[in-house]
């Protein structure tokens, strides 16, 4: 899709003047204090300049060896995630982040809980996570090999499933209907003729969701749907789901071999419906509730050619089927004028993915000039301190300017591999390369701060972020109206974010560099699922530049996952973690936990169980998504003396990689 805004938000709660154009939320909660208006291109009046002082990129080269340590970077990255995780947790990785939305049902059966929320709330809107779940397989796709050599690949892995997981089952039909949940939560809804703020209007923590939200209901549902009657088609989500599901079925195949059958056996059946009934959630007419028309807002979408050429371009390279490729190149013919790879515009990505497979002149010229223009001397602008800066308007800042960057640094890096169609000229080849350690290198501290939370030098205290200030284990203001509760998490004396959100990569600096560490002050202090996604892959990717032979593994020792907080020990189940596990404990490794030695995990020891509440069934991760037509996992006869839940759902092989894969190769037992 080509948005319509060149820098389309991300869907911070809006305030002040934005908020009242809008007529969004209680107009009692207004963000207090230093806070600027960057729609009217208003600065804070106080902004912070980072340390490092300006440089030179036409005369910058990449350091010859790693300047920061990209494996930790990574590990945290993949942290962040676990913030953002819904539903029932495999294990406990955070101590303020329990189960939530749990046991949640779409009318037709499906499973609505999964997956990981969007921002700071708690939204899943289908195109924007499904570009996540797609990127995160991408990562693996390209760098795997980096992954696994520096003991993050069952992470990654692990997160591919999630996200296949949610997506394999939104999709159902009985032979006359076809129907795709396309938007889970309702953002606002419109009550007595008026909007009323529902999901972004909350301020507390997911686990209490229902207990607290305005309204007090469960998330909505809503369905993008074909039949010989309704044309009520979105064929850009249904590109992305498309692309998110036949990629995992790629990445996952080599563990799972049905799991990745399921994944692109749904990949097809939603291309088809996408094709079949053209559509976009953008036609009001078709998609009238006040939920489609804040998605329309926040991730708003004019056209679906480059989604529908990802996913053709995924299904090709799953299953070799001419029929796909020859769709994606005519799909990927009517793509209009790109300059950018983000959630939204995924043009580029498709050039780069289509010229590997067929490399034509016309294709690179393309995707060399694109490039081109974010070198030094090229036309996008820099930062005194060399982040691009994709915006010719002066005075303002872009939302997620320093995901934008690492989304050209990802794909930089793919193209600069040594794969078909890579740049013949090495000099070229290089300057991608020197690009993408610049930005991340940027983000990771050459200003002399870190935009990664937990990470290096004066890393963010306070992101946009409602979960780490208000948890479920430390909630204060607990039973409150949530309007009392929005203004604090908004008021600039309110204290920083309670826990640590390791690895959120946030939005970014004015175009000076300046910037203000406040939540209220959220285009600069948003995090999002997709402003991580291409990062986490850049990461990998410069793991991979460098050799993984130059980093150690990281883990969670010394890390403050919160387990220290008082009332950590109440509220929640910290795990306990097989002696010699190097990546979630101090131990020195003892457990194997690379991939092809996922039975060494086993032989550890299989876990009692792996849910986090006594007495509830552990997850049956081979049959969640909710399709019915699927064949639960058959128990094998066993005899264990675990919860008799639990052992029949390790005993199968193809479960006992389920398990592992969503536990991140970690065998643990629960206290
Ligand atoms: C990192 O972990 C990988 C995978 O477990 C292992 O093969 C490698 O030896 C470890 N590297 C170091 C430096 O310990
Ligand atoms: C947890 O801890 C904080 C401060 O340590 C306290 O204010 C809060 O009320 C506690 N309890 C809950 C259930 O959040
Ligand atoms: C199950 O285990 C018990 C106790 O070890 C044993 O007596 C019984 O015969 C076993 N049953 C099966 C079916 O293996």
């Amino acid at each position: 899709m080509v948005s319509f805004s060149v820098f389309p938000r991300r869907s911070a709660w809006l305030a002040g003047a934005v908020l009242a154009a809008l007529s969004f939320g209680p107009a009692s909660i207004q963000a207090q204090g230093n806070v600027g208006d960057p729609a009217a291109g208003k600065r804070p009046a106080v902004m912070v300049t980072p340390p490092a002082g300006p440089v030179n990129s036409a005369t910058y080269t990449a350091p010859p060896e790693p300047k920061y340590d990209y494996v930790d970077a990574l590990h945290k990255s993949f942290l962040f995630y676990w913030a953002q995780r819904s539903g029932k947790l495999p294990y406990q990785r955070l101590a303020w982040r329990g189960d939530s939305f749990i046991g949640l049902k779409g009318p037709h059966g499906e499973d609505i809980s999964g997956g990981w929320f969007e921002a700071a709330n708690t939204m899943k809107w289908g195109g924007p996570f499904a570009f996540t779940a797609m990127q995160l397989a991408w990562n693996v796709y390209e760098f795997g090999d980096a992954m696994k050599q520096t003991n993050e690949l069952n992470e990654a892995l692990a997160w591919v499933r999630v996200g296949a997981e949610q997506l394999v089952g939104l999709y159902t039909t009985d032979g006359t209907t076809e129907r795709l949940i396309g938007l889970i939560g309702d953002s606002a809804r419109v009550e007595n003729g008026k909007i009323v703020d529902v999901d972004f209007g909350y301020f507390g923590p997911p686990e209490e969701y229902q207990q607290w939200v305005p309204g007090g209901q469960p998330p909505g549902v809503y369905y993008c749907e074909g039949s010989p009657t309704v044309n009520k088609g979105c064929s850009g989500i249904a590109g992305d789901y498309a692309a998110a599901l036949a990629l995992s079925s790629l990445v996952l195949r080599p563990y799972d071999a049905p799991f990745a059958d399921r994944c692109l056996a749904a990949a097809r059946s939603i291309y088809s419906f996408g094709t079949k009934y053209v559509g976009t959630y953008s036609d009001a007419t078709k998609f009238p509730e006040q939920a489609w028309k804040n998605y329309q807002d926040w991730y708003g979408a004019a056209t679906a050619d480059d989604e529908l050429a990802l996913a053709a371009t995924w299904l090709y390279t799953a299953t070799k089927e001419k029929a796909y490729l020859d769709a994606a190149t005519a799909s990927a013919a009517k793509i209009d004028a790109f300059s950018e790879y983000s959630w939204g515009d995924k043009g580029i990505a498709v050039y780069i993915l289509l010229n590997r497979i067929a490399p034509s002149a016309a294709l690179q010229t393309q995707i060399t000039t694109t490039f081109r223009s974010y070198l030094p001397g090229g036309s996008v602008k820099r930062t005194p301190r060399g982040l691009v800066w994709n915006e010719p308007k002066a005075n303002t800042v872009i939302w997620g300017s320093l995901s934008y960057a690492a989304n050209l640094g990802f794909l930089g890096l793919v193209h600069a591999k040594g794969s078909p169609g890579a740049p013949t000229d090495p000099t070229f080849a290089t300057q991608l390369r020197t690009f993408a350690v610049q930005q991340i290198n940027y983000i990771l501290g050459d200003t002399g701060r870190s935009w990664l939370v937990g990470f290096g030098t004066n890393f963010p205290k306070s992101p946009y972020h409602k979960s780490s200030y208000n948890s479920f284990i430390d909630y204060p203001m607990r039973g409150q109206p949530q309007g009392n509760v929005g203004s604090d998490f908004l008021s600039a004396t309110a204290p920083p974010n309670r826990f640590i959100l390791y690895g959120a990569l946030e939005g970014g600096p004015w175009e000076t560099d300046e910037y203000v560490d406040n939540r209220a002050d959220y285009t600069f202090t948003e995090v999002t699922q997709d402003y991580n996604a291409a990062f986490t892959g850049a990461l990998a990717g410069l793991i991979d530049f460098y050799g993984p032979s130059k980093f150690k593994n990281a883990s969670d020792c010394n890390l403050d996952l919160g387990w220290s907080h008082p009332n950590a020990s109440a509220a929640t189940r910290q795990p306990k973690y097989t002696k010699g596990d190097c990546y979630h404990t101090c131990d020195p490794c003892m457990v194997e936990l690379s991939t092809p030695g996922l039975g060494a995990v086993v032989t550890n020891g299989v876990p009692s169980t792996t849910s986090i509440n006594p007495g509830s069934t552990p997850p049956t991760t081979g049959t969640a998504g909710g399709d019915p037509s699927q064949p639960a996992d058959q128990p094998a006869k066993g005899n264990s003396t675990e919860s008799a839940a639990a052992g029949s759902f390790f005993r199968t092989p193809a479960a006992i990689i389920t398990a592992i894969l969503v536990l991140g190769g970690v065998a643990l037992v629960l206290g």
